[in-house]
């Protein structure tokens, strides 16, 4: 009897210890929708392994001792929708962070300033009045919906807020950041690319928007629906407001720029300093 006991004891001990084991080894999800916004943190990674799922890379490995996973969505919330669900089916992350590239809504802001995603929102959820003439100021945010998994109902809302606790880490690790200011903000995520001041300072001032950008609300619309703690932040890569355009020669954003204004920015590299910075924060989240 005495055996048969020790044997069990043994055995849930074992068992145990496997299963924390295995919640510790989690990863840290980090993404980017382009190579540019990813491979830097692909390169810093230990004993790479990369996965193709669905066209959608996913380079996982360890960084100083941490579990990561590196995954480059594609521009755009439907394809970083398409990856966040396979990255979470796959991967079972402990934390998504994505990051990247964004414009400046706010005039305060300029290139290299990082925004913190204290908030983000959906730019293109929006309801006009019906009325003729139009009157450009009558539009108004409008609720999307995650699935609550608790009520197992759909639920409405406009704002995704960011994980708490990874909110605190990104302040933590930003707080001595030098290429610019740092600010926690409101990250507008659509699917088009807005170049006219006037909408821009409109967005600004009516929804409150820091900076806008493609993909972050999406994900973070998935991760509240699957309870996964998210983080999104962004460096400002351009300003409209103040003639500072997108600095990188990124073979995705032919249909943005012409060839010349890519050229006139290639020498600056916002997209590499926001990726250095989501390994600190990755890092720092696991401990
Ligand atoms: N507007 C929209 N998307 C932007 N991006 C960088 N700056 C902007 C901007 N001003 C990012 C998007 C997308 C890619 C085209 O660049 O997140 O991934």
């Amino acid at each position: 009897m005495e055996k048969i006991f020790l044997l069990i004891t043994t055995i849930i001990f074992f068992a145990c210890q496997h299963s924390t084991t295995q919640a510790a080894a989690r990863p840290i999800m980090i993404q980017g929708a382009m190579g540019v916004e990813t491979e830097e943190m692909i390169a810093a990674l230990e004993n790479p392994h990369e996965k193709i799922i669905h066209g959608r890379r996913f380079v996982s490995g360890t960084y100083k001792n941490v579990p990561v996973v590196i995954s480059v969505t594609a521009i755009g919330p439907v394809n970083a929708t398409v990856a966040t669900v396979l990255g979470i089916e796959n991967f079972k992350p402990a934390a998504i962070i994505n990051q990247g590239t964004a414009g400046a809504h706010d005039p305060a802001l300029h290139q290299f300033d990082m925004v913190i995603g204290e908030k983000s929102f959906h730019l293109d959820a929006r309801v006009t009045e019906k009325e003729y003439p139009a009157i450009f100021s009558h539009t108004k945010l409008v609720g999307t919906y995650f699935c609550d998994s608790a009520k197992k109902t759909f639920e409405s809302t406009i704002d995704y807020p960011a994980d708490e606790k990874l909110l605190a880490v990104a302040r933590e690790v930003l707080k001595d950041y030098k290429l610019g200011k740092v600010v926690e903000g409101k990250i507008a995520t659509g699917q088009g690319w807005n170049r006219q001041a006037e909408l821009i300072n409109f967005f600004h001032e009516k929804f409150g928007s820091n900076c806008e950008e493609m993909e972050t609300a999406a994900v973070a619309q998935v991760c509240k629906s699957f309870d996964v703690p998210f983080l999104g932040f962004r460096v400002i890569s351009n300003s409209e407001l103040h003639d500072e355009t997108f600095d990188s020669n990124a073979p995705e954003f032919e249909n943005f720029f012409s060839g010349e204004e890519q050229q006139k920015n290639s020498g600056i590299n916002t997209s590499g300093i926001c990726q250095k910075y989501a390994l600190e924060i990755a890092v720092k989240a696991f401990q």
